[in-house]
């Protein structure tokens, strides 16, 4: 008889950078603790019920098995119209739309499919966790520019300066998440024209489109989709779990002209095929009311006021949130802890969750701003604000 050796063969990791996130931790400090989780950015309450019944109707209709490998054909008509109507520029739902497991597997599906080894990749720090182990995984290089430190606003001279010829794309985010500040028109234009001589591609993650405050102060989404320029080079992103408060049904889309569609496509069907039939029809029924995103400034503008009235009695510094869910605090009249330490003692202490914005950086860069997230019922934020009444 041989002997059978129980051993698993040692690996060499892809990602020798990446261990537990400060999400993680910070969400199982908050569970611990009995904390108020203002950290991870989720809402706490439900979504509209028409659109579980819209979802409870594919499914008893029986639209539970594999759809097109692109997504069902009415949502992604129901997108080319939605983004036609609202950034004036028609994508073909046949040919450039493609519908994804959420923004996570739309952005690395569109780095894989044009990023080869060796190839440069512009993030613009603080940046969303999943874009740099992304490009790594494609085999690419990444390049870090930071956005200006206290206003976080896009540096075009920085950014100018960083392009090569061995750059494939830039990776943009707006509204930002972690800053929540959005970027402007002129800066749209600004960027429109550095790639215009550039055969640099742009990554848009615009998951936050339906969450732009102050209107009445002219500040509305610039989505890529609007400048003939940038959409002509830009995978644009979305996400249906931000929009329709259903983070975890993880679905979203991305639009992008045929060419750049016909390269994403070649991943994603092999790396996740298609993506989840009655959620598809059942968002392709509830898209026919627009009502739902438009009025989400609103709701959350006024989430905004509530959270940033109560933060305003606090010897927090509040920094502008110009959009998307979060509002960023500086913490140096507070406390003379770092970033991640006074998150850990805010949520052990005080019993209210944040995260550091430290934890956007590839170099771990401690400015004393944290991130709370008010995605969350009233009550939430009331009793997370009489705790931080105390600072
Ligand atoms: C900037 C940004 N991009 C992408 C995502 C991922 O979105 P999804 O849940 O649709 O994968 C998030 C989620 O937090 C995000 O904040």
């Amino acid at each position: 008889m041989t002997t059978v050796h129980e051993r698993t063969p040692k690996l060499q990791t892809k990602l020798p950078a990446v261990g537990t996130t400060i999400f993680t931790v910070m969400s199982t400090l908050a569970a611990e603790k009995g904390a108020v989780n203002l950290g991870q950015g989720f809402p706490d309450f439900e979504c509209d019920p028409k659109l579980v019944n819209a979802v409870t109707d594919a499914m008893t209709q029986g639209l539970n098995q594999y759809p097109p490998m692109t997504g069902v054909p009415v949502l992604r008509e129901a997108i080319a119209d939605k983004v036609a109507t609202l950034y004036g520029h028609r994508y073909d739902a046949n040919t450039e739309i493609t519908i994804t497991a959420g923004a996570t597997q739309a952005i690395i599906t569109a780095i894989l499919a044009v990023v080869h080894p060796g190839d440069e990749v512009i993030v613009l720090e603080p940046c969303y966790d999943s874009y740099v182990p992304n490009i790594e995984l494609a085999g690419g290089v990444v390049v870090r520019v930071p956005l200006t430190p206290g206003t976080f606003r896009p540096d075009f001279d920085k950014i100018s300066t960083a392009i090569t010829p061995r750059t494939r794309a830039i990776i943009v985010n707006s509204p930002h998440n972690p800053s929540a500040t959005v970027w402007t028109e002129a800066d749209m234009l600004t960027l429109q024209e550095i790639l215009a001589p550039t055969d640099v591609l742009l990554i848009s993650d615009e998951v936050y489109e339906h969450m732009v405050f102050d209107a009445a102060e002219g500040r509305h989404h610039q989505s890529a989709a609007r400048f003939p320029g940038l959409a002509a080079r830009a995978f644009i992103v979305s996400s249906f779990g931000k929009t329709y408060h259903v983070t975890g049904w993880k679905i979203g889309y991305v639009a992008a002209p045929a060419a750049l569609t016909t390269e994403f496509r070649k991943v994603h069907q092999f790396n996740v095929f298609t993506v989840n039939t009655p959620v598809q029809y059942g968002l392709a029924a509830y898209m026919a009311d627009a009502q739902p995103y438009l009025d989400l400034p609103a709701f959350y503008q006024r989430k905004r006021d509530l959270f940033r009235e109560g933060l305003g009695k606090t010897r927090f510094k509040l920094l502008p949130s110009e959009g998307s869910y979060f509002q960023c605090v500086d913490i140096s009249a507070v406390s003379d802890l770092d970033e991640a330490g006074f998150c850990k003692w805010l949520t052990t202490e005080i019993g209210v969750a944040a995260i550091p914005l430290s934890a956007f950086y590839g170099n771990g860069f401690d400015q004393r701003v944290v991130r709370f997230c008010f995605a969350k019922k009233d009550e939430t934020l009331n009793t997370a604000l009489q705790r931080l009444a105390r600072l």
